[in-house]
């Protein structure tokens, strides 16, 4: 890693636990949340950690830039370095007093990510990943699953808050998906989704709908934990602003890709 790197590493990890120590102050005593659309739900941890996630990052490093999720963009409109984050994944888990949430930081250099750290506090998991560094869990190196066939593979999905207007190519992807693998989750944190497919436990996970904040640190930690992720058509690098991602352990990636495809299903999303 080079110098930039470690302090960017250090950084991310620094506040992401911060941001943990936070949710985990307000979890099972949140007297409140608000609603942001008819189910996207907001809460006062998720704005809290936004505001120190942004904070800290430009205080260390004022010449990058912050894309998140509940404040947009802050920073310079030039910067190489894009620091992209979640400040609380999985909010309506978290809102309901489950413990599957995390905070999800990515950095980008010139648009392509270069670290990951997602950090879910309940579970006190903290994952990292730098590009060309390997994966890890709590500082053990993770490896995706040596799964073969989807039909041995277990896998999760998400579905997107505007689910309501893409109820066909959904229940078409999950219904191909049910019939040819060993079953399918919803866990409801992309962030999570996309470490448990790093760590192994999970063999893909493909979703419509998501957003930068939700891939840009997991994407990097199952490339990096020897996985595959790409787009709905199977491009690589894949658009982080593209709304669509499967991620896999690599063996069965074209299988996935076949079967959410069957019937129109993942090629019937708007553009
Ligand atoms: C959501 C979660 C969920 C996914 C949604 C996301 P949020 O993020 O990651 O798993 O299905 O598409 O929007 O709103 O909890 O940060
Ligand atoms: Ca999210
Ligand atoms: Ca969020």
């Amino acid at each position: 890693m080079t110098h930039q790197y470690e302090a960017i590493m250090a950084t991310a990890r620094r506040i992401a636990l911060e941001a943990g120590a936070i949710q985990m102050r307000y979890f099972r005593n949140l007297d409140r949340y608000e609603k942001k659309g008819e189910i996207d739900l907001v809460t006062v941890a998720d704005r809290e950690c936004e505001e120190l996630i942004h904070r800290e990052i430009l205080g260390d490093f004022p010449d990058h830039a912050v894309l998140g999720e509940e404040g947009g963009r802050y920073g310079s409109d030039t910067a190489d370095y894009l620091w992209i984050v979640d400040p609380l994944d999985g909010t309506t888990n978290y809102a309901h007093g489950l413990r599957l949430f995390a905070v999800s930081i990515g950095v980008t250099f010139q648009g392509r990510v270069i670290a990951g750290v997602v950090y879910a506090p309940a579970l006190d998991e903290l994952y990292t990943a730098t590009r060309g560094g390997g994966a890890f869990r709590n500082l053990q190196q993770i490896r995706v699953s040596e799964t073969g066939t989807l039909q041995d593979a277990l896998l999760v999905t998400g579905f997107p808050y505007d689910r309501a207007d893409h109820v066909k190519p959904l229940m078409t992807m999950l219904g191909e998906c049910v019939k040819s693998s060993r079953g399918i989750l919803r866990l409801g944190a992309a962030a999570l989704d996309f470490a448990m497919v790093a760590a192994g436990h999970l063999d893909g996970f493909y979703e419509y709908g998501l957003k930068p904040w939700d891939m840009a640190a997991g994407s990097l930690l199952v490339e990096e934990a020897g996985g595959r992720v790409t787009d709905f058509h199977g491009e690589q690098p894949f658009d982080l602003f593209g709304k669509r991602c499967v991620a896999t352990n690599g063996r069965i990636h074209g299988e996935l890709l076949r079967t959410i495809t069957v019937d129109g299903g993942a090629h019937s999303f708007p553009r």
